[in-house]
């Protein structure tokens, strides 16, 4: 969603606050503009579309000054437009903003007279200049502003007259402070500071911070002012490249053997699964996890992994429902929090509605600066390193792996499996980085398929068990980047609806590995074949072996025990939609309407 620059430095700002904006162009956002203070003047460059466009601009009708803030924005009130587009000024006052104010309606009331824009952020300026109408000094004015608001917020402001100040606030939004050599920046997240500066401090929710050359100050939520650490947070700028790859997103699906080494190497010790932080899954008596998107698909997932081998039972809700359903949380059950970006706003407000209630609130996250992070008691993170691509794909494999490690732990914590159970699971966990690299063999044979399927106007992905949820993740994963509807469904459940669908124009992707499930997929196959469905099966040799007379189309996975099978079989969910979409050339890495962190609700 997006993205925040500031800028204070001894260098000139709008360049600097590009090609930062750059860097937050995987957020997704569907404008950007920058301004900056010039000889104490205030002066602002905004464009629609990508950010080309706002350099493009920027050549025609440059931006001088030392001091800047800029803004990459996904349309929430009011489309994209110029003039919907940040920095939001009114007079003496420039701001970006990331979030939803939710009471913007009633102060447009209050301030009357005529709006540039449709955005609640004009709201925001419109407030802060007449607070300095009124005489207050900069601060005041907009620290007077903030107590205004209702709703998400990650605000920067910059002032006409003062190149040596940005002022800061964040409630439900990150926004991190960067400290240079004397000079000073301000970015939503690590990645847009990463060649600036690897010094940061997160500011907590309520927080707002004075930003000058010389340093910040920071007031928190009870308006004490509170020294907030400086850590060091360095960004691999080797993983925010896309070493020859045409995409972020065939870099990180190919990353993935590597990724998953990196987090089973966290979670592994010899012959035992040893997480990097504890946690008794023997004292809770249920689970009950939350997420969005992707992460929730790894969730359901895992569900069959902790009920299976830890007998320990799950519920998975999805976070925009579960924070408003209320929905009791007795003081024995453990919620359990899965998010890449650990921003997520929905997911935060679920955590947040668990954590007087639970047992103890556990997140699996990548980011572990994230607020989700900081919110719960135990973390584990994923260690997939930067996932640029919206669509994620090696955030997802690692969410599984660490899924399974805790699901063996607990199996273990259980008296559910032995130490000889436990050491042979570890033995397969530790084969998996290379029966991925295998599986990514299947690359070329996606990509002829693909051509193919870009055809299609609908497609049906089908799977059992744990194969289940990842005919989801092939669904989720084809709509988001090839824009193809497509739909998953339980096998056995196809019978009841959407087999009216089936005829000879409908691909059907099968996902069926060689388990006790095998069989009864492979007759709710036949029974699609059976009225023309072009089915893609999708197994290994003794599956293909067995069943692959009569398909469309078959893709080969190497065998693996069925507990490992979600993981290998991410490969191909993920691989043909990536070929699909580059088969229909679509921005496969910056999707149309998505957002790789979804920061309001
Ligand atoms: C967005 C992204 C998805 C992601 C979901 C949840 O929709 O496009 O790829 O799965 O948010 O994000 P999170 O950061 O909480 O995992």
């Amino acid at each position: 969603m997006c993205g925040i620059i500031g800028i204070l430095g001894d260098h000139q700002a709008a360049p600097i606050m590009v090609d930062a904006l750059k860097r937050l162009e995987y957020r997704g956002y569907d404008s950007a503009g920058i301004a900056t203070v010039e000889d104490g003047r205030l002066d602002r460059r905004r464009a629609v579309g990508k950010l080309v466009n706002l350099a493009d601009l920027l050549v025609h009708e440059p931006l001088a000054g030392l001091a800047g803030i800029g803004h990459t924005r996904w349309a929430t009130h009011g489309g994209p437009s110029v003039a919907n587009a940040h920095p939001h000024r009114a007079g003496r006052v420039a701001v970006v903003h990331n979030g939803i104010i939710e009471n913007f309606r009633e102060l447009r009331d209050e301030l009357g007279g005529d709006w540039e824009s449709q955005t609640d952020t004009e709201t925001v300026a419109r407030l802060c200049e007449r607070y300095l109408d009124e005489g207050m000094p900069h601060r005041d004015a907009a620290f007077a502003t903030i107590d205004r608001l209702e709703g998400a917020y990650a605000l920067c402001f910059l002032f006409d007259g003062e190149p040596d100040l940005l002022i800061c606030a964040r409630a439900g939004s990150p926004l991190a402070i960067g400290h240079g050599d004397g000079e000073m920046f301000v970015g939503s997240d690590a990645i847009a500071l990463g060649p600036l500066t690897d010094r940061l401090t997160y500011l907590e929710e309520g927080d707002r911070a004075v930003v000058t050359r010389a340093g910040v100050e920071i007031w928190d939520i009870h308006g004490n002012r509170s020294n907030r650490e400086i850590r060091r947070v360095p960004v691999d700028r080797q993983r925010i490249e896309k070493a020859g790859h045409r995409h972020y997103m065939a870099k990180e699906i190919h990353e993935q053997p590597q990724t998953l080494k990196d987090v089973l190497d966290l979670y592994l010790d010899g012959d035992r699964v040893v997480p990097p932080d504890g946690y008794d899954f023997a004292a809770t008596d249920r689970i009950q996890m939350v997420a969005c998107g992707t992460a929730n698909i790894a969730c359901s997932v895992a569900k069959y992994w902790f009920e299976g081998l830890a007998r320990l039972p799950v519920e998975v809700d999805i976070a925009s429902e579960y924070r408003y359903r209320e929905g009791p949380i007795g003081a024995d059950t453990t919620a359990l929090f899965v998010s890449q970006s650990g921003e997520t706003a929905d997911t935060l407000a679920a955590l947040r509605y668990a954590t007087p209630r639970a047992r103890a609130i556990l997140s699996v996250v990548n980011v572990t600066e994230s607020s989700i992070a900081r919110e719960s008691s135990v973390v584990f993170p994923i260690r997939a390193g930067v996932e640029v691509g919206v669509a994620s794909t090696k955030a997802f494999t690692n969410q599984l792996a660490a899924l399974l490690c805790l699901a063996i732990l607990a199996a273990r914590q259980r008296g559910e499996i032995d130490a000889a159970r436990e050491a042979e699971l570890v033995t397969g966990l530790r084969r998996l980085p290379a029966l991925v690299s295998q599986a990514l063999a299947i690359e070329a044979r996606c990509e002829a398929l693909a051509v193919k399927l870009a055809e299609a106007t609908d497609i049906l992905f089908l799977g059992r068990g744990p194969m289940f949820p990842l005919a989801h993740e092939g669904a989720l994963k084809l709509k988001e980047i090839s824009y193809i509807h497509a739909e998953a469904y339980a096998s056995g459940e196809l019978k009841h609806g959407p087999i009216a669908l089936v005829d000879r124009t409908l691909p059907v992707v099968v996902f069926a590995p060689m388990d006790p499930l095998f069989d009864k997929t492979v007759s709710n196959m036949q029974e699609v074949m059976a009225r023309e469905g072009q089915v893609l099966l999708v197994s290994d040799a003794a599956g293909l072996e067995a069943a692959s007379d009569g398909v469309w189309e078959t893709l080969m996975l190497p065998e693996v025990e069925p507990v490992f099978a979600p993981i290998l079989y991410a490969v191909p969910a993920q691989l043909l939609a990536y070929h699909v979409a580059v088969a229909k050339g679509t921005d496969v890495d910056q999707p149309r309407n998505l957002a790789k962190s979804v920061t309001v609700e």
